[in-house]
């Protein structure tokens, strides 16, 4: 990563937005408002509860039906995560984790030193729903399924219908917990739109939501839709961590959200994001060396790349930094180090141009290492 950082090689490795796409001035105008209106916003502060009813309004673009008594305010999806597996593990749970999945909820359950159990998944299909079905019924009460439902991070991949109603299905069934990362769901490029699993079953799946992608990462806002009592162990946790959220953010947050710009910001996301995707894509089909196979993602901002048997990503990102001056991100990263052939690109941050250029290296060197 810190090689990746340099300016002068050009990364495709994290799940940066493209910085030209803040709403800068629509911050510095609703800032002013905040700052204006709550002498308030400076201080330490409740959850703020108008901010709590335009999430609602939000999420019903998602199709999930929900009250303000069911949000709780988080300072990111990955707080979300850890104060979920705060909720739900003790030491030694049965976590169900996909075999490549977000290296931070891997971060976010570790401490908990959990009995994995890795659900296999695919790069066209994703999770693979029969094995979660075989897992809930085989391990006695499993602490949660963590599942990124739209725009899956690495493999870019979103479920389809049938799994998302079985996978309700299943949790209400087996009562496990879902943890239902949506941190790509409203970035959606296709005009065919699923609702999360969340919308299907509003007991036993626990949705994890976030503004870093379709505002900013350093908002640093997120929110968990969960049951109504799960509300004050959340807060005994989040307060433990760190008192609370920034008053400043959520409120400045709530006089953004209240312009009612936030559906077209992220209809313009969508349609700078398409086109970087599929300049990604042109660039993969003239660069790639044959054995490499990729789908095009109708959601998020990642490209997976399965490499040939034998291909080593971990192996080549040291060259391709060195040499060719391009980073990605190796399997190894998803996979608990099991996995070495494929690798995550990223297509947000980037420019097109820098995204042609960034594949064609990708692919020279991966023509040389393969020769
Ligand atoms: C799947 C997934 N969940 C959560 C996060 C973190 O989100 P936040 O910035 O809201 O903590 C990321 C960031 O890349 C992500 O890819």
């Amino acid at each position: 990563l810190a090689g990746a950082a340099d300016p002068e090689v050009l990364s495709l490795s994290l799940g940066l937005p493209d910085p030209e796409l803040f709403p800068v001035d629509a911050f510095a105008e609703a800032s002013a408002r905040a700052l204006g209106r709550h002498r308030n916003v400076l201080q330490y502060g409740l959850p703020c509860e108008r901010l709590k009813r335009q999430i609602c309004a939000h999420m019903a673009q998602r199709g999930v039906d929900c009250s303000p008594d069911r949000i709780f305010l988080t300072g990111g999806a990955q707080q979300g995560m850890h104060l979920l597996a705060g909720l739900l593990l003790d030491r030694r749970s049965a976590v169900l984790e996909e075999e490549l999945t977000y290296p931070g909820f891997q971060q976010a359950i570790d401490r908990y030193d959990p009995d994995i159990i890795t659900i296999p998944c695919t790069t066209r299909e994703g999770l693979v729903v029969e094995a979660v079905e075989r897992a809930f019924a085989r391990v006695p009460r499993p602490a949660l399924l963590y599942i990124m439902t739209d725009g899956h991070n690495p493999l870019g991949v979103s479920l389809d219908l049938e799994k998302r109603r079985r996978l309700a299905l299943l949790a209400r069934e087996y009562h496990v917990p879902i943890c239902e990362d949506d941190a790509y769901g409203f970035l959606c490029y296709e005009e065919a739109r699923l609702p999360p699993v969340r919308a299907a079953e509003d007991e036993w799946v626990y949705y994890i939501g976030s503004f870093a992608k379709v505002l900013a990462p350093s908002l640093r806002v997120g929110w968990l839709v969960v049951p109504p009592d799960l509300m004050r162990p959340l807060s005994v946790l989040k307060e433990a961590w760190d008192i609370n959220t920034s008053s400043y953010t959520q409120w400045m947050l709530a006089e953004y959200l209240d312009t009612g710009a936030l559906p077209a910001h992220i209809q313009s996301l969508c349609v700078a994001y398409r086109a970087k995707r599929d300049a990604m894509h042109a660039a993969l089909c003239a660069a790639m060396p044959p054995g490499c196979r990729w789908t095009l993602p109708s959601n998020g901002v990642f490209v997976w790349i399965d490499l040939p048997d034998g291909v080593d990503a971990s192996a080549l990102l040291n060259e391709a930094i060195q040499r060719e001056r391009v980073a990605f991100l190796p399997a190894e990263a998803f996979s608990r180090g099991r996995r070495r052939n494929g690798m995550r690109l990223n297509f947000s941050h980037c420019t097109i141009a820098e995204i042609a250029e960034a594949v064609a290296r990708i692919g020279r060197m991966l023509r040389f290492a393969m020769a």
